[in-house]
């Protein structure tokens, strides 16, 4: 297979070439002597001929290897190379391979296949990274049994790890060791993991439903093993839910979780040998905040739910990523919202995930990076580790479990992992057995067409409209849906769309009994109505009145919904509805609508943007004894600048950053007195505990500082940011700390700069918190154009570095692709930089590079001048010769959306 055209430009695979391999892969025996600038690998496989597949020679996957030794059957054998891959004629049906090869994980910036983190030896296979470790068929469908040998300097690597049970371990002689692993299950080469260093560990042992004991291990540097506990709990609760929810336990004596501080994603779930960023893993009170416990929860069981969905059950090839990614994180914001106390907490999980795929997503969807979540077609398969394949493919799963229910689902899934056990699947595998287990479903009745939600791209719009009728005191509601086209898909077919729906009274607010047209009774609370045609009328009967309609309950499906509600509507929902999803999003659409209003008027910093009613109905909301303080916090927050810049056509981001920050001053100054009220009323002093209810407490009261700050900007007030650099200097934990750093910082008072020098100080050894540092200048509200120039001086800094993907996100992401205030300056500076970072990442790391790269997807729909300097901006960097193919792909895509 060439990478390669005629012209050197990279070829796209495609799903439709699928073809199984040639060989298979019964035994891996790897043995690496390990050194930092030059590991040896010795590889010896079983392997046979694939029977079912014409003879051919064999074509293994190899990249930045030193090839040293070609033995089949013992026997020195002739191979050729072509490209990268090494290529073997005239095999037996069956024989040993034994490959020997070096490479150097010290001059490995890329951190794909074997690297050096802080002295420490890690790997990163999935997608594509084991050939550069050896040579191997590097697909997911090539299953092997694997006994890995360490052999090591014992002084500077102590501690020799690979997947599955250690088996031996001894001395050798010039002061090494080794270390022999054998893992009971088989698996694809993306899956394989060692990490050798000096490393601690926290251990617990814990006994499953079965009996069974566990070691469960969290590998840390030295100096770490204070931050490990949180992580361990998280890995505890994440093994009794998956037995408790779904019936599936931990196959392994021991499960290991190992931090890394340079790491390109979140996390990788080789099995019983989690390798996680540092990010992901090491927290407590003094260093990380309320979202950090958060995050490290979700990820710590987003890796350990693929031991199932993903290592157990595996993909066919990468089309398939879905399949694991999309299942894992629908059942990673399950049991988040499993482990939450109360119904308001989980209601808030779900909006805080629904707010991930509706501000990244979407975005995504209306890109030049749109693609199906079974994409048909790839250059780079690590440009689509995406939120379409992540977050849109969870939705996807959770749709299923709408339309089957709860325990259909969790019927579906026992089927899945009973029928595919140890195999290698696709997405149709999946939907089909969840269908299968619940014959009588609305899902199976449709499979076929609910399928397109795999292999159509773009976000559906709903067009609803309503029509009260007095006479037959009916209500009917009309929907339309349509999708836009995306590359490669001018045309969509309907889409399955499970509906939730609600009618409120509209002069009660309260919610009314349902009943459809030609039902002799009515229920109560929501009700799923099943979409299926391009356009469908629902009919209410038995209303008195107009109802308030309360659509896409629990955001049911992944679309956009059109209503055109009134205010009074809007408001009425806020007020009452009992589904606090859409308690929220009737907050979010009365936020929009006046952004949008205000961006329309051309309105100024002085102009008010939102209207008494609004003022009115947040400070109902924010004084709610009724209402927790973390759904407050998330009724609060108006809508996000990027958020808003999707819903125009045309995008002036200054405008829009003009705007909302309009309205956050509006906001702070007509609630002043309830902001203090807030912060006073939800400030704690006690011990710190991350549970939800504290962290919203401490999410509401953070927020108020920020605005008691903000309402200091315009009237001068000095009290409120002395009590808040006094907060910031008197806090028990990060949280509090951090919120009050922030509300200095963005209110851009003067005491941010002492503030900022004292926290640099207090955390220089701590890594993470110097990110959080970096990080929230580079991502504060621009004030004539203040925030370039200030990241340019941080990237002087000397704890600045490239290098680390951490870092490098803390500086330039936050500014590039979450500060589009600062960023998108009419003089195309931000543009400039942009590019410039993008050229000097890639040469170092493609995937870092080729992520900061999208930051400018969306470059078509601005407004002049940022679209042209945008559109030079990219070609600029596309123009670049011996580009990687992870940022070709993401720039000459940009170019082509327009
Ligand atoms: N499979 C991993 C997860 O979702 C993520 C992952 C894919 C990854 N490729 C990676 C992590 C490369 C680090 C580097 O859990
Ligand atoms: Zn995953």
């Amino acid at each position: 297979m060439l990478l390669r055209d005629a012209q050197g430009q990279p070829i796209a695979i495609r799903r439709e070439d699928y073809a199984a391999p040639a060989y298979w892969i019964d035994t891996v025996d790897l043995t690496f002597d390990l050194d930092p600038a030059k590991t040896r690998v010795l590889n010896r496989m079983q392997m046979r001929r694939n029977p079912e597949v014409p003879m051919q020679p064999l074509r293994l996957d190899g990249d930045e290897l030193n090839l040293a030794r070609v033995l089949v059957n013992g026997q020195g054998a002739s191979f050729r190379m072509e490209g990268e891959q090494l290529v073997i004629d005239g095999l037996p049906d069956a024989f040993e391979l034994e490959i020997f090869t070096t490479c150097c994980p010290i001059k490995n910036t890329k951190l794909m296949g074997l690297f050096v983190s802080e002295d420490t030896f890690f790997t990163q296979c999935e997608a594509e990274g084991f050939r550069r470790i050896t040579y191997f068929l590097d697909r997911p469908d090539v299953m092997a049994s694997y006994t890995v040998t360490l052999r090591a300097a014992k002084a500077a690597y102590p501690v020799l790890l690979s997947n599955g049970n250690l088996v031996e371990q001894g001395e050798l002689p010039e002061g090494r060791h080794f270390a022999k692993w054998v893992d009971p299950f088989k698996k694809p080469s993306y899956l394989f993991a060692l990490v050798a260093g000096k490393l601690v560990a926290r251990e617990q042992r814990i006994k499953a439903r079965s009996g069974k004991e566990h070691l469960l291990q969290v590998y840390v540097r030295a100096g770490d093993l204070d931050k490990t506990e949180h992580a361990m709990n998280s890995l505890i609760n994440s093994v009794l839910w998956d037995e408790a929810r779904f019936g599936l336990p931990l196959d392994l004596d021991r499960f290991m979780i190992v931090a890394t501080s340079d790491f390109n994603m979140g996390a990788m779930e080789n099995k019983g040998l989690n390798i996680f960023n540092t990010k992901y893993v090491l927290a407590n009170q003094a260093t990380a905040t309320d979202a950090d416990y958060s995050n490290i929860e979700s990820v710590v069981g987003h890796e350990y739910f693929h031991n199932w969905s993903g290592d157990r059950v595996t993909c066919r090839d990468w089309f398939q990523l879905s399949l694991k990614e999309g299942l894992t994180v629908f059942r990673d914001q399950e049991f988040s919202q499993d482990l939450c106390a109360d119904a308001s907490a989980r209601a808030v999980k779900r909006i805080e995930d629904v707010r991930v795929l509706r501000t990244a997503q979407f975005p995504e969807d209306a890109g030049p990076m749109a693609h199906p979540v079974r994409p048909d077609s790839y250059i780079e398969i690590s440009n689509f580790y995406t939120v379409t394949i992540y977050e849109k493919g969870a939705e996807v799963v959770r749709m299923m479990q709408t339309l089957v229910g709860r325990k259909g689902f969790e019927k579906g899934i026992t089927l899945y992992f009973e029928r595919h056990d140890g195999q290698a699947v696709t997405c149709d595998d999946f939907a089909q057995a969840i269908a299968d287990a619940n014959p009588e479903s609305e899902l199976a009745r449709l499979l076929p067409q609910f399928k397109r939600w795999y292999s159509q791209a773009g976000t559906p719009r709903l067009a609803a409209h309503g029509v009260y009728d007095a006479q037959n005191r009916s209500y009917t509601l009309s929907v339309v849906q349509s999708c836009p086209p995306t590359p490669g898909q001018p045309t969509k077919e309907p889409f399955v769309i499970p509906l939730n729906v609600g009618l409120l009274d509209a002069s009660s607010g309260r919610e009314l009994p349902l009943q459809l047209e030609g039902e002799s009774e009515a229920t109560q609370g929501t009700r799923t109505v099943v979409l299926s045609r391009a356009g469908e009328q629902i009919t209410f009967t038995g209303l008195d009145a107009e109802p308030v309609p309360s659509i896409l309950r629990g955001f049911s499906a992944p679309v956009i919904l059109d209503f055109e509600y009134t205010d009074a509507q809007l408001l009425t929902l806020l007020a009452n509805d009992p589904d606090p999803f859409n308690r929220w999003e009737a907050g979010q659409r009365l936020g929009l609508r006046a952004a949008l209003n205000g961006i329309a008027a051309l309105a100024t910093d002085a102009t008010p943007v939102l209207n008494d009613a609004y003022i009115d109905a947040m400070r109902s909301v924010l004084r709610n004894p009724q209402l927790d303080a973390a759904f407050k916090e998330l009724v609060l927050t108006l809508p996000s600048e990027t958020y808003i810049a999707e819903q125009l056509d045309v995008v002036d981001p200054q405008r829009v950053h003009l705007v909302r920050e309009a309205m956050r001053a509006q906001l702070a100054t007509a609630l002043f007195a309830d902001w203090q009220w807030a912060y006073e009323e939800h400030h704690d002093t006690g011990a710190y505990s991350p549970d939800p209810t504290s962290s919203g407490r401490r999410a509401l009261a953070g927020m108020a500082l920020n605005f008691l700050c903000l309402a200091a900007r315009s009237s001068g007030d000095a009290v409120w940011p002395g009590k808040t650099l006094q907060r910031f200097k008197d806090a028990g934990n990060m949280t509090d700390r951090f919120n009050a750093l922030n509300a200095l910082v963005s209110s851009g008072h003067t005491l941010a700069a002492q503030a900022l020098a004292r926290f640099h100080a207090i955390f220089k050894d701590e890594a993470l918190v110097i990110d959080k540092w970096f990080s929230l200048q580079a991502g504060a509200p621009d004030r004539g154009g203040d925030i370039l120039p200030l990241v340019k001086q941080l990237m002087k800094h000397p704890d600045f570095s490239l290098k680390n993907p951490n870092r490098a996100r803390s500086v330039i992401f936050s500014f590039c692709s979450a500060n589009p205030g600062a960023f998108h300056r009419p003089d195309a500076a931000g543009y400039v930089f942009w590019s410039e970072r993008v050229i000097e990442l890639d040469a170092i790391n493609p995937q870092v590079a080729a992520r900061l790269a999208r930051a400018l997807d969306r470059w078509s729909k601005l407004a002049e001048p940022y679209r042209s300097a945008a559109r030079e901006a990219i070609a600029r960097v596309a123009a670049k010769p011996d580009l990687s193919k992870d940022t070709h792909e993401v720039v000459t895509r940009a170019l082509a959306g327009n």
